[in-house]
């Protein structure tokens, strides 16, 4: 069986596992055979025939586990068509739209591992309790306060449900070309 699409992820708090989630039911869905798992738990990417990576961002990075895999895997990402996306908070700004430039480079450490069909930029989740440090809690409430963005669930369904369906299209005109 090697027809079945990979989702994975790396999280903090959670909003990544839903976006992956989510990924995932589209693609099903669309006909798509799916695994929907976390960086950790993968070994072997034999059984697949396409990746979607994501992770959340934390201080303009990837996840530093998130980054380890794509280093891990990467002879074997290379051999299949890979995309990539990514989960922050910049994007959800009052003029947030306006730096997605910088947030799309904070992914060029990973497109200098694997050339990624396309590249999904996602509004995320504040959620602060579910933060583990006191003093990143303490600057995401000071910058709730300074109204920097706002608390809560920013994720745009619909931009992540239109990149999955841009994906499906890309995988399947790779197979026709293919065949
Ligand atoms: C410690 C910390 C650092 C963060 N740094 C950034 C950042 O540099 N840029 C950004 O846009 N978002 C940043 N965020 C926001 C997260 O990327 C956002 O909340 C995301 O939805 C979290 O994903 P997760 O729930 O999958 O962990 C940060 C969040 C935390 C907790």
């Amino acid at each position: 069986m090697k027809d079945k699409i990979l989702i994975t992820y790396s999280t903090r708090t959670g909003s990544t596992k839903g976006v992956s989630e989510f990924i995932g039911k589209t693609l099903t869905d669309l006909g798509e055979s799916v695994d929907v798992l976390p960086m950790n738990e993968i070994e072997d990417l034999s059984h697949y025939s396409a990746v979607i990576a994501g992770s959340a961002v934390q201080s303009g990075k990837w996840l530093p586990e998130a980054s380890d895999f794509i280093n891990t895997h990467k002879n074997d990402l290379n051999k299949r068509p890979v995309a990539v996306f990514l989960v922050c908070m910049t994007l959800v700004m009052p003029k947030g739209e306006n730096y997605r430039e910088t947030v799309s480079q904070w992914l060029d450490p990973i497109r200098s591992l694997v050339s990624p069909i396309d590249v999904g930029l996602f509004k995320g989740a504040l959620d602060i309790k579910k933060i583990p440090s006191f003093s990143d809690r303490f600057k995401f409430r000071l910058s709730v306060l300074l109204r920097v963005w706002k608390e809560g669930d920013h994720r745009d369904w619909d931009s992540i449900h239109n990149w999955t369906v841009k994906i499906k299209s890309h995988l399947d005109k790779s197979n026709s070309s293919l065949n």
